[in-house]
């Protein structure tokens, strides 16, 4: 049986890695079930370049020997804005700052901006490490734009004010499993699984 180690602390991520990656042949665990706790400097360029960071420093620890460690870096980028905030969506305005804020702030920045201006984008890369320490990375994207006003409870973060055109709403206002099947994450693991499956 495979063991897959997901370096993340977001229990949210966790459920999604496993509706995607879960079969009878793999274990998935949060780097909390395989003991390791690690602050991990997330200092790269891209998404890519953070996600390879995360995994390649998890994957030197003892406790993932023999395990596949899998991370993933994920951020919106807003083309009118020179796609900020990119690498750095989760610090953008601060760390502690309210995505209501944040939002609204993105919004404001945006003042005047017609539609076709407005486009944006969330980004979601995944790297792997191997046993062999081969390192694999995938990447998912899902297009849209950036709304007048927040909508909708669903979701986290950005979602609220990212709408999508053939669903004519926010990905905040979409189901979880509508949101998966179409999402930069989902498309990232998912093209992460048909990877690893060629091993
Ligand atoms: P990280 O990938 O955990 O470093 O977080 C990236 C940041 O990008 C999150 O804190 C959110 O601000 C933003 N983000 C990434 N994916 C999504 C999403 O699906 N919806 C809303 N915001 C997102």
């Amino acid at each position: 049986m495979k063991k897959i180690i997901f370096a993340t602390g977001n229990e949210g991520k966790m459920k999604e890695i496993r509706e995607i990656l879960a079969n009878e042949d793999v274990e998935i665990l949060s780097m909390k079930e395989a003991g390791i706790s690690l602050e991990i400097q997330e200092d790269g360029k891209t998404f890519a370049e953070n996600a390879m960071i995360k995994a390649k420093a998890v994957a030197a620890v003892p406790q993932a020997e023999n395990a596949i460690v899998l991370a993933d870096d994920s951020g919106l980028e807003v083309d009118y804005l020179n796609k900020e905030p990119g690498i750095y969506s989760a610090r953008y305005m601060g760390e502690d700052t309210s995505y209501k804020i944040k939002n609204q702030n993105i919004i404001d920045r945006l003042e005047g901006v017609p539609k076709e201006q407005r486009t944006a984008r969330f980004v979601c890369a995944i790297a792997a490490v191997l046993p062999n320490q081969e390192v694999i990375t995938t990447e998912g994207t899902i297009e849209g734009y950036i709304g007048w006003e927040e909508a909708g409870t669903n979701g986290f973060g950005y979602d609220p004010i990212f709408y999508i055109d053939e669903y004519h709403c926010s990905t905040a206002e979409l189901p979880r499993e509508v949101k998966n099947e179409l999402s930069h994450r989902g498309k990232a693991l998912r093209a992460m699984k048909e990877r690893l499956a060629e091993r």
